[in-house]
Formats: structure tokens, sequence, C-alpha cells
């Protein structure tokens, strides 16, 4: 069984393809730069690895029938989004719209879609439900939810599954909190926060590898799904947890919040976890454990 991911080389995508390849999968591992992936997984024969770009016409050449495709290219930043909306929506949208018609044209078995909680509008009722408003209003956001539409419109002839991510930590990740508090820790540097009252559902990265191997095997395709731990914990509190494990004496710094900050953030994780048996694994101070281990 093969498995196309893309934005192979990213963040959740090279955690992916470890868990991929360790679970028995074959692997064809797409980006537009490959040097972590060459890094890490060149000689792995079950991983091949190339440098494509998704908004290339060619990808009809490198999806093949029954395929499963994990789609996790993107702009995937709100400051890059807002630096360039252009690029965003070229990426985001036009990339995902060039994916799903490559895999209709090659009849693959699916498409999971990394989606993001930042579909959701301000407004939703807390805990947000998967049925809640989407109405995003940053460039990112707009994009992710517009790639969203166009998987909806074409849905009949291709099963999807829609992963909406809540805010992902782990290794390798130093920026946002948790990455940055702890890369600024190291350096001897006062973790800095904004606001610092405001929640957000903060989910491990091997909770969400978990999470895209469940995706490609699931029946209930057709689906979009929360993916975070249902938890809510505050900035601050994440903060502390940071400074603790570290050991350090420093104090956070705190500046004005931000607007494009959710007040409070948390999922209804029950889909998930009814349909997909997804089940979160790793609570925050456990992972920052990991992280540092
Ligand atoms: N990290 C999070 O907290 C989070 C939360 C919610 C959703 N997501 C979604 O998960 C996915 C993966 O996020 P990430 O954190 O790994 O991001 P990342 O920026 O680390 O990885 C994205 C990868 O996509 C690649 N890419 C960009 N443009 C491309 C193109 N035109 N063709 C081919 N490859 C291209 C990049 O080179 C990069 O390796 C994204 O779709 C993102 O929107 C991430």
């Amino acid at each position: 069984m093969k498995v196309v991911v893309t934005g192979a080389n990213g963040f959740v995508g090279l955690h992916t393809v470890r868990g991929l390849l360790d679970a028995g999968y074959n692997v064809l591992a797409i980006d537009i730069t490959d040097s972590e992936l060459k890094a890490r997984f060149k000689g792995d024969k079950r991983c091949e690895i190339t440098t494509t770009n998704i908004l290339d016409e060619n990808l009809k050449k490198i999806i093949k029938k029954e395929d499963k495709v994990l789609h996790l290219a993107a702009i995937a930043r709100f400051d890059q989004a807002k630096r360039n909306p252009q690029r965003a929506v070229k990426v985001n949208i036009e990339g995902t719209l060039n994916i799903i018609k490559a895999c209709i044209e090659k009849k693959a078995e699916r498409l999971v879609y990394s989606s993001t909680g930042s579909v959701y509008s301000h407004d939703a009722p807390i805990p947000i439900r998967e049925d809640a408003k989407r109405e995003s209003d940053s460039i990112y956001g707009l994009t992710k939810k517009q790639a969203e539409e166009w998987i909806f419109l074409y849905g009949e002839n291709l099963p999807y599954i829609i992963l909406r991510y809540g805010y992902i930590y782990g290794k390798d990740k130093d920026w946002g909190a948790v990455g940055a508090f702890l890369k600024r820790l190291k350096q001897g540097k006062r973790p800095l926060i904004f606001g610092g009252k405001q929640t957000n559902d903060f989910i491990y990265i091997k909770d969400i590898v978990q999470a895209n191997l469940l995706a490609l095997e699931t029946e209930h395709t057709r689906q979009a799904y929360n993916i975070g731990s249902g938890r809510a914990t505050s900035i601050k509190d994440v903060c502390e947890l940071c400074i603790d494990a570290m050991g350090s004496n420093l104090t956070m710094e705190i500046k004005p919040a931000r607007a494009f900050d959710f007040p409070v953030f948390v999922y209804d994780i029950s889909k998930a976890q009814t349909l997909l048996n997804f089940e979160p694994k790793w609570n925050l101070s456990k992972g920052i454990k990991d992280i540092l281990k």
C-alpha cells in the first residue's frame, strides 16, 4: 500500500513519514524542498523522495491508481500567508485543487487533507464541533477554508477525510507556543507571551501522526474531524509547564494580546473518538518532557 505525502519535508510531514514507515507503508514523499527528507530517509527503499511543486501539472504522472494521498503541503503560517497572500492562495487553494484533480483523474483511493481550527468563526460555540460556523478572519484560515470547499465540491468523485488539527507542538517546531518558549529558555532568555489568558487546544505531534494513520484507513470517509486534545489550556499555563520542564528560574515576559488569537479555543473531539477511534495519548506535560528527552 502506497501513501503519497505532500509537504513531506515539513514539520508534520517528517513525523508522519516516519510513522508511516514504522507502520509498514511505502511512502512517496513530495515537497519543493527535500533536504530533511534526504537526511532522514535516503537509503530507505520504502521511501521514495521527489522534489515537486504541488502546482505542477506533472502531479498527474506521480499519483497512481489506488494511492492514498495525504495532503500536507501549504503555506502553513499566519505570518507567511499575511506577507504574501497571493502565494498562500496559489499554494493552499490552487495547489489543493491540482491535487484533487490529479486524485480523481488517476482514481486515487482517498485524499486526506490537513486543515485547521483557523477555519472556524471566532464566535463558534465552545467546545467547537465540526458543524460550527466556518468563517475565518485570517488570510491563512481563509485559504484553508476555501481548500475545504473545493474538496466538498468534488467529494462525490473522491473519498476524502478532512482533519482539522488543533495547535500542534513537538520536536522540530521551534516556533509558536511551546517551541518558541523552549528555544528561548535554552538560550537563557525569558519566554515571550502575548496576552496569556487565551486558551488553545494543544495536541502533540505523535497524536497527530496517529490521527493521520487512522484517517488513511477509516471507512468513515467524506467527513471532517476535529483533531485535538479536547482540553483548553491557557498560553500562560503552557509557558509555566515549559519553564518547569526546563527547571529554569526565568519568568515569562508578557506582551499585549494579538487580535487573531481566539480568546478561548477548544475542540469537541467526540466525532473523531467515535468514528476514527482517535484517542489523544499525550498531555502537555508528557509531551513537553518527550521533546526535551
Ligand atoms: N503545525 C500546526 O500547528 C498546524 C495546525 C493546523 C493545521 N496544520 C496544517 O498541517 C499541514 C502541515 O503543516 P506543517 O506545520 O508541517 O507546515 P510546514 O510549513 O512545516 O510544512 C509545509 C511543507 O509544505 C511544503 N510546500 C510549501 N509549498 C509547496 C508547494 N508549492 N509544493 C510542494 N510542497 C510545498 C514546504 O516546503 C513544507 O515542507 C499544513 O497544511 C498546515 O496548514 C498545521
